[in-house]
């Protein structure tokens, strides 16, 4: 992703490998400040993803797939470190995918975690591909969390489409949800747009419905954190209530995700584990207290929104209705390796 620092323009990455060290940008202190982060062993990569110094689910994978590298390259046990990545979070299935993948490949771990790391980026760039030819001229698109660049090592999943738009000269305009508890959209994806020079505004979480209602929405597009075989999908809180006001409101609702999103030995979204993080998350703001010291809070950090309320899921092998996911399970049945092996290049 193209950044601005102080004037200069540099191209970086969520999250890269200079071995034995993982580098990511620290995606809690933005957009205040920029900073990367040194992870030095398996620990503190269990630590940066839990406390989501590096986060969104094709991020997470990319992390955890170095992890394995950096395990075989400090000689430590790479089962072992591949369970404990696994722990961090439980609700992203790119962590799993991720994990899985290099650990096929234990002898050539930091070969096989690059190639992963190169696909993912691919991925998302084709996401945006794909998903450009859904967005007409001056579209005023929804979305929710951060689906970008920061969560997807480069492009972004739902961003990318939106990349693609406004590079094309279609001048895309992006309603960004907050996203409470951590903010995702007002801190993550705001600065994001604001780094590519695309016109947004930031609403709170509840205003989506009033917008839809007064026509100023044209569209939805979303990212995922799962996908289960029939369509059901997790995605950051607040997703679900958004699709269902879309369906109400006749405005199409897309998900874009890679194929290591999808969990095709689940069925359905109530198979999906939903994150529950801490209370402090939702009773602070940036550390300070919002609420009475006495008061419980609940903070799930995920929701599932069903099938029925998708128009497609925009993928790197293009748009499909959820009738159709079963193409796409077929894709995932094929080796992924032998189609990265066959050339240098990444080949989906
Ligand atoms: O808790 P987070 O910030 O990791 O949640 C992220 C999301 O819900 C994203 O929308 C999802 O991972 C898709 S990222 C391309």
């Amino acid at each position: 992703m193209k950044i601005n620092l102080n004037g200069k323009i540099s191209n970086v990455k969520a999250v890269w490998y200079d071995e034995p060290v993982i580098k990511m940008i620290d995606q809690r202190i933005l957009p205040e400040t920029f900073n990367i982060v040194e992870v030095n062993d398996t620990r503190e990569l269990y630590d940066s993803i839990k406390n989501m110094t590096v986060r969104g689910a094709p991020s997470i994978g990319a992390a955890a797939a170095y992890g394995i590298a950096q395990a075989k390259a400090l000689e430590t046990d790479v089962e072992e470190a591949g369970k404990v990545i696994k722990s961090s979070r439980p609700t992203a299935n790119d962590l799993f995918f991720a994990v899985d993948f290099v650990l096929q490949h234990e002898g050539e771990t930091k070969k096989y975690a690059e190639m992963y790391v190169d696909s993912i980026v691919e991925r998302s760039r084709m996401i945006g591909v794909n998903g450009n030819d859904l967005i007409g001229n001056n579209k005023r698109i929804l979305t929710h969390c951060n689906a970008g660049a920061l969560a997807s090592v480069d492009y972004g999943t739902a961003l990318s489409p939106i990349r693609m738009a406004n590079e094309s000269g279609k001048k895309p305009f992006v309603w960004v949800d907050e996203t409470r508890p951590r903010l995702q959209g007002a801190r993550l994806t705001a600065w994001e747009l604001v780094q590519e020079g695309i016109e947004h505004k930031v609403i709170a979480d509840n205003a989506a419905g009033f917008l839809m209602e007064r026509e100023q929405i044209d569209l939805a597009i979303v990212g995922a954190d799962r996908i289960t075989r029939n369509g059901d999908f997790a995605n950051k809180i607040g997703t679900y209530e958004k699709a269902v006001l879309a369906k109400e409101n006749g405005i199409s609702f897309y998900v874009a995700a890679p194929l290591s999103t999808f969990d095709f030995s689940i069925e359905n979204g109530r198979g999906i584990p939903i994150e529950e993080r801490s209370e402090e998350e939702v009773k602070e703001v940036k550390g300070v207290s919002i609420s009475p010291k006495e008061s419980r809070a609940y903070n799930p950090a995920f929701d599932v929104t069903p099938s029925r309320y998708v128009t497609g899921y925009i993928t790197e092998y293009g748009v499909f209705k959820s009738s159709d996911l079963k193409i796409l399970r077929e894709k995932g049945k094929e080796s992924i390796i032998e189609r990265i092996d066959g050339s240098k290049k990444v080949i989906l």
